[in-house]
């Protein structure tokens, strides 16, 4: 076979080269350079096709109907059901239960007489075998493969002619036009582009599992994003079986939806009830734990937070938390410290948001600092109260969006008494707000 003519481009500047070259000679930066198809003379001359134009009364309505999956936390992130021609990204740490959540999805398409096909590049069958036992995978419309060379899988699939495929996963597998290895920045572009193109043509849906590492962005999973219609991120502690799974992109839907699984010894279960889920083993009788409110698109879930303050044995205090930003942590103990008049520089501080869930709004401010401060006095905070409310840096507690939704998921929980912004307590008739101001009147109310 003739091998295609690459070269080398800058992502930088775009200066090309023939070989690979570490430091880019025309802007000087490092490991920019990317290998890439040179383009064909003729391709370059060609004048191209007629192409036809549209105004917008012309283009047929888009009345494509969705294929759901019957997974309802997974549809609802989708945005209720596949898209023929729809290529979504999977992204996740290495073990987090990409591959369980997909043959998952394939059982339930297979059931739904949709044809599955799973490219196992990482696997061989038999370890899909045993997958597949472990989950009671029962279908018989899933078509498995494993084999790396998408130019071969490809056109083998003519054979089947699938409607949903599984790349499990484009860090796996290679084009045979590109010398560069499986994984790299050109190989997964490449991949991405014949896959893309493939489900355009075909109708076909495919679903490719990308991984990412723990600093959070690899050079696979970004550089494909713009190129498909959906990017699904799986979020979760692998030591922990809570699992989120949250859409960044979505060209056919909201990306403003999660989610909830719980990874068991059968697989992914839905958790339907997030919050009972999540303070199912929380102690009602103990310093340090506290409820408060997340807000995630439609839906709004209690968390515990708990803090544990202890005197330091050593020079230097140490602080530690997990499942928010300890950035910010630092930020409300130094307000504590400043304006409520505590002093903590002689206590470690450790935080814990429970379930292994990572909260990124600000909303829990308050309830950090009523934990914080409700271990520090050794006090237990009424467990039927909930606290909401972001903190700022002068000690103002401010408004916190969806306090309605919030409100009325806590009052559905039982819970009896809310700490709430002033500026939204004045917006709500639910009685038993405690409206606060700043941070003083927080101390005081608890
Ligand atoms: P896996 O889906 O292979 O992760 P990924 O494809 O994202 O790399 O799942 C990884 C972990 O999940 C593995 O360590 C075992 C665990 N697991 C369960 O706890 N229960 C199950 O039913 C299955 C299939 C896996
Ligand atoms: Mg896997």
């Amino acid at each position: 076979m003739k091998k295609p003519k690459t070269q080398y481009v800058c992502q930088n500047c775009g200066y090309s080269s023939s070989k690979w070259l570490g430091q880019c000679p025309s802007c000087q930066e490092w490991n920019t350079f990317v290998e890439e198809k040179t383009a064909s003379k003729k391709g370059l001359n060609s004048q191209g096709s007629d192409i036809k134009f549209y105004q917008l009364e012309d283009i047929e309505k888009l009345k494509f109907q969705r294929i759901p999956t019957n997974i309802e936390e997974f549809d609802r992130v989708i945005g209720g059901g596949f898209v023929p021609s729809e290529v979504v990204l999977i992204a996740g740490e290495p073990g987090i239960g990409k591959s369980t959540m997909l043959l998952e999805i394939s059982n339930e398409l297979g059931k739904a007489n949709k044809k599955v096909v799973y490219i196992s590049a990482e696997e061989s069958l038999k370890q899909q075998k045993i997958r597949a036992e472990r989950l009671k995978i029962t279908s018989n419309n899933i078509y498995f493969i494993s084999e790396t060379c998408i130019e071969s899988i490809l056109s083998s699939l003519k054979k089947v002619k699938p409607d949903v495929l599984i790349f499990d996963s484009i860090q796996t597998l290679y084009s045979d036009g590109l010398q560069s290895s499986p994984g790299t920045v050109s190989q997964v572009r490449e991949i991405t582009y014949q896959i893309t193109n493939y489900s355009r043509l075909k109708g076909a849906i495919s679903l490719i599992v990308g991984h990412v590492t723990k600093e959070g962005v690899s050079a696979g999973p970004k550089t494909m994003e713009h190129m498909v219609d959906a990017v699904i991120y799986f979020e979760g502690d692998k030591y922990h079986q809570f699992r989120i799974i949250r859409p960044v992109k979505n060209r056919f839907g909201s990306t403003q939806e999660i989610g909830l699984f719980e990874m068991t010894e059968l697989g992914l279960k839905e958790i339907l009830n997030p919050s009972a889920y999540l303070l199912s083993e929380r102690p009602y009788d103990r310093p340090g734990s506290v409820i408060s409110v997340i807000s995630e698109g439609s839906r709004a879930i209690l968390v515990e937070i708990q803090a544990l303050v202890s005197d330091s044995k050593f020079g230097i205090p140490k602080r530690l938390t997990i499942g928010y930003d300890p950035q910010r942590v630092n930020m409300l103990i130094s307000v504590l410290e400043k304006i409520g008049g505590f002093f903590l520089g002689n206590e470690d501080i450790f935080i814990n948001v429970i379930g292994g869930i990572k909260v990124k709004e600000t909303a829990i401010d308050i309830a950090i600092i009523a934990a914080i401060l409700s271990s520090f006095k050794n006090k237990v905070i009424n467990p039927k109260a909930v606290l909401m409310g972001e903190v700022g840096l002068t000690g103002e507690i401010r408004s916190i969006s969806n306090a309605k939704l919030r409100l009325k998921q806590a009052e559905k929980l039982g819970f009896e008494t809310f700490f709430l912004p002033a500026s939204n307590a004045k917006e709500l008739k639910t009685k038993n707000i405690k409206s606060i101001k700043n941070i003083n009147d927080l101390i005081e109310g608890i």
